[in-house]
């Protein structure tokens, strides 16, 4: 179930295009076995009325289909003991051995259930709604993948025309926007399904046409970039988060990194240009009319066939840890689901700047703001 406040009244809920980003998520090569199970499907429970919000909460209801396989296993009653599938010894890098001591269970199994990103495809659902919201502004969210393993095109800054035709796959391998990349790192996943290894990588999501003014420096916890880290960082397995060239920035001059200023009188926004753009479409917290780039870093997945050094939570032996059914590599996945953060992050700051509680009147207000940027 995923819950979502806060839409103005009249946005037209378009089922199939949920649907597809349902489905986006499931995608890329190194996949487990359950994404073959689910196939993802919106149900609207509340909010939405003949093909339109009305205001009020919206509540998103996804099956899991795997449930059906489960249900001696992990029963809501108390059921058999005999038939429960313990997770036995926590697996180093997941959330096992934290949350069981955590939640004080005697094993991972319920931490396995929660933990997982799994969890990941409500966020989808809900972030399929706030991109619905934005592009009646003019604003798209999109990711592709720069890294899996050690193979990436993390110095390139892939423009926006590269992007957007990734998005309209029918067949998503990695989501690379280079093609010859792409298959290198087909080798690297290739590899470690042999070898019962798993990897990590890097997506980079970018919003695009986004207005100048979203968020703001005058309190820490309203900055756009911050807010948008956090978003992030919320994903299961990212560990790090690069706005722009962030990283790389760490380790330059200034006249290496920040983006020198023109003007054009007919260009974007306010007529205001840039040379590059390093850094991510941000600038004091605040959006700068740029393209916004925000990178997530994933570990790799945590569940390994040939599984690392554990104990055994009932007798503290040593053992290998647990093995269940595993993606072994979700760079494309987190970066759909790393889509619907930053699609949210910002649906709710336009929101805060432009109000309305019809989509109307939020259109009006954003109107008058693009005209106020002409004429600065
Ligand atoms: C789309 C996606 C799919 C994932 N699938 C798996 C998986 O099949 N097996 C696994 O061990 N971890 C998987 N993970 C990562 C774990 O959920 C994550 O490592 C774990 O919950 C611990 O949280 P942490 O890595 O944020 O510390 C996946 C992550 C994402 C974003």
């Amino acid at each position: 179930m995923a819950f979502l406040s806060g839409l103005p009244a009249g946005l037209t809920i378009d089922q199939s295009f949920v649907d597809r980003e349902l489905w986006r998520r499931q995608q890329g090569f190194g996949r487990g076995g359950r994404m073959k199970i689910e196939t993802d499907k919106a149900h609207f429970l509340s909010g939405v009325h003949h093909g339109k919000t009305i205001g009020s909460p919206i509540a998103v209801m996804l099956e899991n289909r795997d449930w059906q396989n489960w249900k001696e296993a992990l029963p809501v009653e108390a059921g058999d003991p005999d038939k429960h599938k313990r997770v036995a010894s926590p697996r180093p890098g997941h959330a096992d051995l934290a949350g069981a001591l955590k939640y004080d269970f005697t094993e991972a199994r319920y931490v396995l259930e929660r933990a997982s990103a799994r969890e990941s495809a409500a966020r989808v659902a809900i972030g399929a709604l706030a991109k619905l919201l934005l592009r009646e502004l003019g604003i798209e969210v999109l990711s592709h993948v720069v890294a899996v393993g050690a193979t990436s095109i993390v110095d390139r800054e892939v423009p926006w025309g590269e992007i957007e035709p990734l998005s309209r796959k029918d067949e998503v391998l990695l989501s690379c926007a280079d093609a010859e990349v792409e298959r290198r790192m087909k080798e690297e996943v290739d590899k470690v399904l042999r070898t019962g290894d798993s990897l990590g990588g890097v997506f980079e999501v970018v919003a695009h046409n986004v207005p100048p003014g979203l968020g703001t420096y005058v309190q820490w916890d309203e900055r756009l970039d911050a807010m948008l880290a956090a978003a992030v960082m919320s994903l299961q397995a990212v560990k790090a988060v690069e706005i722009g060239s962030g990283v790389h920035a760490a380790y330059a001059p200034g006249s290496a990194v920040h983006d020198e200023i023109g003007y054009k009188s007919e260009a974007g926004f306010s007529g205001f240009t840039r040379t590059r753009n390093n850094a991510g479409g941000l600038e004091g917290g605040v959006s700068n009319g740029q393209d916004i780039r925000v990178r997530g870093y994933l570990k790799p997945i945590s569940t390994l066939r040939r599984p690392l050094q554990s104990v055994d939570f009932a007798t503290r032996e040593p053992v290998k840890a647990a093995y269940e059914r595993s993606d072994v590599c979700v760079v494309p996945a987190a970066g759909v689901a790393g889509e619907a953060m930053v699609a949210l992050t910002l649906a709710r700051c336009a929101l805060e700047k432009f109000g309305g509680d019809s989509l109307k009147e939020t259109k009006r207000n954003f109107a008058g703001y693009l005209e106020q940027l002409k004429k600065f």
